[in-house]
């Protein structure tokens, strides 16, 4: 038995290796999980990104010291492959990184790796640490829900109907509009509906691969927080074998109050210009668009809506501000916490990329969805359904597969109006959840906690 307290010595910092799937989505989620990390205890960081990507977050704000980009080759489609192709990019993500991902972490960094931090999207990842006896955790960047819909596919009725197989358009029709919640418990108020767009992505079966492998994992962090999801969430640690983290909303504090806005920040001193909660914000994400078509009238609608509005339209910037001259401030990319922080901010036009939707929730921002792809309508539903803050645009799509100008401008007026009952509505119920998010992450609450003993767990399991 230990008698004797022992003489303290130095530790050296923890070493960490993390990987993301190649999205901003998910880089931003896991590099926000790091920083969080670094700033509650002593590690050294090593975040593995591809050389493409070291160069595209060599404009972010640098992260602190603690956490170094290490690169491996570009072994997948470049972000543009992935825009012309998405299903080929998400194949090569599955096939071609786990190779340079090995031998960076066993055989170029100078200390040895104790611990990985990988996406539950990249399972080869477990594989690698389960062969060199590294421990994984592994971070789900998106809604538990999500997760939860995913770790149970195979119980879906879509599914079930396919025979295993993938499922056909008539089978799809046919549980459009069922409660998930029938199939698979813990998931109120999705519907089968939500789940659409997931069907149809091809290489659905090997990112599917990415759930078993979780019983090799150490534990399960989640982005989300406990108050939003907490009977999915209380579903998911009945189900999974190993313990499960909600550390969210992942916010990067420090980044945030670094107050230095640089030329490019125009878009703050034009927004301090602006009445309160006057500008609604407009952003569908880091990678996805919807088409010329529904941009134009997008564009037009807000036009004639009269409502100020701040729009991040990317590569289709020139265009846009073309068709919207001075009513709205055109920018390619901004640094969205602190836009939707912003007080001049009072909605937020989304296509519910789960980071959005929770930097949406810090905020207190109240959210018009328009889901695109993968996880986005189940964010959509929990935005309109569970937590009532915010409407969905989706229905009223017509009958051309689009949502027309006059349409958009009437919704986007109701949605800003500062009087109107069910804006009041949303933006009290959004400021609720903005407290509850903050109650979360400060010291004692759910996610504070959560994270305290991950990290003692961690640390009780090295390498
Ligand atoms: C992808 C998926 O599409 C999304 O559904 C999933 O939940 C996460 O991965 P993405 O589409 O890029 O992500 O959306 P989102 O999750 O919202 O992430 C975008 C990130 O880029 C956010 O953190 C947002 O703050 C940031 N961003 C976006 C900026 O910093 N500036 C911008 O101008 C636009």
């Amino acid at each position: 038995e230990e008698v004797m307290a022992p003489t303290k010595t130095v530790q050296p910092p923890v070493h960490i290796a993390a990987i993301a799937h190649p999205g901003r989505g998910h880089i931003n989620a896991m590099m926000n999980f790091c920083c969080l990390l670094s700033d509650r205890g002593d590690f050294h960081i090593s975040f593995v990104v591809t050389e493409e990507w070291c160069s595209i977050l060599s404009s972010d704000p640098p992260p602190p010291s603690c956490v170094q980009l290490c690169t491996i080759p570009n072994c997948i489609p470049s972000e543009r492959g992935r825009a012309a192709d998405m299903n080929k990019f998400l194949e090569a993500v599955q096939t071609k990184m786990e190779e340079p991902f090995e031998y960076l972490i066993t055989e170029q960094l100078e200390l040895p790796v104790q611990a990985i931090v990988s996406d539950t999207y990249l399972p080869w990842a477990v594989a690698v640490g389960s062969r060199r006896g590294i421990p994984v955790c592994s971070l789900f960047p998106m809604a538990a829900s999500f997760f939860r819909a995913l770790n149970n596919y195979d119980l879906l009725p879509v599914v079930v109907a396919a025979d295993g197989d993938v499922p056909t358009a008539d089978a799809i029709a046919e549980f459009n509009d069922h409660p998930l919640e029938q199939y698979i418990p813990g998931l109120h108020p999705l519907r089968s509906s939500d789940l659409n767009t997931v069907h149809a992505v091809k290489p659905l079966k090997k990112i599917l691969q990415s759930f078993p492998w979780l019983k090799k994992a150490q534990c399960l962090l989640f982005t989300s927080f406990y108050v939003l999801e907490s009977v999915t969430i209380d579903s998911i640690k009945a189900q999974v074998p190993c313990p499960v983290y909600p550390i969210g909303p992942c916010i990067p504090y420090y980044r945030f109050n670094d107050k230095t806005n640089t030329d490019q920040d125009h878009y703050l001193t034009w927004l301090d210009k602006q009445q309160k909660k006057s500008v609604l914000y407009i952003s569908l994400g880091s990678f996805l668009s919807v088409s010329q078509a529904q941009l134009e009238e997008l564009a037009s609608g807000l036009v004639a809506s009269q409502v100020k509005f701040l729009w991040v339209a990317r590569e289709k910037s020139c265009r846009v501000q073309k068709i919207v001259g001075k009513s709205g401030l055109i920018v390619p990319w901004c640094e969205q916490l602190k836009v939707l922080c912003h007080p001049s901010i009072g909605g937020f036009l989304t296509h519910c990329g789960w980071n959005s939707t929770l930097e949406a929730v810090y905020a207190g921002v109240p959210m018009m969805t328009f889901p695109i792809f993968w996880d986005q309508d189940v964010d959509s539903r929990l935005v309109v359904e569970k937590w009532k803050v915010g409407m969905s645009l989706k229905g009223k799509i017509g009958k051309d597969g689009i949502i027309g100008k006059e349409e958009i401008a009437l919704v986007v007026k109701a949605f800003m109006d500062l009087d109107g009952d069910e804006s009041k509505e949303f933006r009290k119920e959004a400021l609720k959840l903005k407290e509850a998010a903050r109650n979360a992450t400060d010291v004692g609450g759910s996610s504070y906690n959560s994270l305290s003993i991950f990290i003692e767990n961690l640390s009780a399991n090295l390498h």
